[in-house]
């Protein structure tokens, strides 16, 4: 494949990209979003591939056959690897998923600065252009490190094999800005180095403070963090790839790393306001913890919780002119999506006016809700963003909390040492009557106890969302 045929594959991979990036940001267009993207990325693979790179355009062409020999054994194991996962992960495992994703991005990079470092193929025209491939090699590797080691910690708490709690070791910020003067001097090492063996020694220790560095700045970030968490490590993989684009001086892979950096970094920012958390102070650690503050602790919520059964839950539905509900992780593990669409096409039947109320952290996964109610079909103009319908329960008869905890509890306005303190909530209690659909009186994932279930005008609907939404619609059909 000539030069210009792959410039060419390149931009038309990157209008693509960034279309597929337009996509996704709404519902309506998320599938076709998809396909720009899955489009675009056989373009690119196909033009690196085919295009001189391999084939040897070089000082030291690669003998043709044995590279490709090389390269479709590794897109058959990888291409099989990622298939199997893809098939068989539960869409409640899909953080976890993308995690150990991110982590792969991370190791590569770090490999592929290594394999640049040791490769003397590439002559460089002038002494500033060794510089800064030099420095590319340097700073790819220190991000991929972190990204690294990070996204397998986070792999490891959102699976649940690491404990959630937040590690603060003792003068960890110290440890941390150690941590950064080290790997500036070794960096000055590293550029001053007469020859590869030379700048070797600092590049490994280098790497070792990073992959250090990731372990202790996941391990101290608590389980409330995490959507941010995963968010941030989506932007670090993603300059992590620009890093290693600038290295094999592929553009299109900086652009592509720059916009996954970007828009992961947008995330980022979304996930802090959805939380009302500093992004700062979420790197720094420490929040999150399962243990509750002296405050929330002693403020003990008081009440009675009241339980309401399935056919009675009918009943009050099908009386109300106006019904807000509000999924969260819970009907996402009991993949009770398909009986709340079923409960809603009949409750609509009925001229009662339904909407959904979707927090920004509700589930496990940015637009976890959304795609859980796309796929079963709920119309998309009913699906509405915790912003816009916030103000509307006090004119709502019934909120319905399908599995929903913490992106409901009142807490987060009510009581300052809490801590989801200023986390913006989905105001159920607001409405004539809440219910709130769940099994047990067990905690959300903040691991905070929610007054909301204690409230006047709420009630419990306990058991499995899915078995109870079956009830639910079952009466509502005998109606
Ligand atoms: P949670 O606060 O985690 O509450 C979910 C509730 O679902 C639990 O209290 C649980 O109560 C209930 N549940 C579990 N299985 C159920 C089943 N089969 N049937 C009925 N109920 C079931 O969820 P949320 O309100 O969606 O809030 C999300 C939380 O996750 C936030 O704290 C957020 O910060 C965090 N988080 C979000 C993300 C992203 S990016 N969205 C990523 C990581 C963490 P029972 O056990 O009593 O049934």
């Amino acid at each position: 494949m000539s030069a210009s045929l792959v410039t060419v594959s390149y931009i038309g991979a990157t209008i693509l990209f960034v279309l597929s990036l337009g996509g996704l940001s709404n519902p309506e267009t998320a599938k076709r979003g998809n396909w720009y993207g899955i489009v675009g990325m056989a373009i690119a693979v196909l033009a690196t591939v085919f295009g001189s790179r391999i084939v040897g355009g070089g000082d030291q062409p690669i003998v043709v056959g044995a590279g490709y020999v090389f390269i479709i054994i590794a897109m058959l194991i990888g291409g099989s690897v990622g298939l199997y996962a893809a098939r068989t992960v539960q869409m409640t495992q899909m953080p976890e998923l993308v995690a150990i994703m991110h982590s792969l991005v991370g190791f590569a990079a770090c490999a592929i600065g290594f394999a640049s470092y040791i490769d003397t193929s590439t002559v460089f025209p002038t002494h500033a252009e060794h510089v800064i491939h030099l420095i590319e090699i340097y700073i790819g590797i220190l991000i991929g490190a972190v990204t690294f080691t990070g996204s397998v910690i986070a792999f490891g708490k959102l699976s649940g094999r690491i404990d959630g709690k937040p590690v603060l070791l003792p003068g960890r910020h110290f440890i941390n800005l150690a941590g950064l003067l080290l790997v500036i001097w070794f960096g000055s090492l590293f550029m001053g180095a007469e020859t590869i063996a030379g700048g070797m020694f600092p590049l490994i220790l280098m790497t070792i403070i990073a992959l250090a560095f990731g372990v202790h700045m996941v391990m101290a970030i608590g389980g409330a963090d995490m959507p941010v968490v995963i968010s941030m490590l989506n932007s670090y993989s993603g300059w992590a790839a620009a890093a290693t684009g600038f290295m094999l001086s592929n553009d299109l892979l900086i652009v592509t790393g720059a916009l996954v950096g970007s828009s992961g970094a947008i995330l980022s920012y979304i996930m802090c306001r959805a939380m009302n958390r500093n992004f700062i102070s979420v790197i720094a650690g420490g929040f999150g913890t399962t243990s509750t503050s002296a405050s929330s602790a002693s403020a003990a919520p008081a009440g009675e919780v009241k339980s309401i059964t399935a056919a009675e839950t009918a009943d009050l539905l099908a009386d109300s002119k106006s019904v807000i509900i509000v999924p969260g992780y819970g009907m996402a593990v009991a993949q009770a999506q398909h009986a709340v669409y079923e409960m809603t096409k009949l409750l609509r039947d009925k001229g009662v006016n339904v909407r959904f109320g979707i927090h920004p952290v509700a589930g496990r996964m940015p637009g976890h809700m959304n795609v859980l109610l796309a796929e079963a079909k709920v119309p998309y103009d009913i699906v509405q963003e915790m912003d816009e319908l916030n103000d509307d329960f006090p004119n709502t008869d019934v909120a319905m909390v399908i599995g929903a905890n913490d992106i409901v509890n009142p807490a987060a306005q009510d009581d300052p040492g809490s801590p989801i303190a200023g986390m913006p909530v989905l105001e159920v209690w607001k409405a004539k009557h809440s219910i709130v659909m769940k099994r047990s009186m067990a905690s959300g994932y903040a691991g905070i106890d929610n007054p909301l279930f204690y409230k006047e005008n709420n009630m419990m609907l306990f058991g499995d969302a899915k078995k109870m939404l079956d009830e639910v619609v079952a009466t509502l059909k005998s109606k």
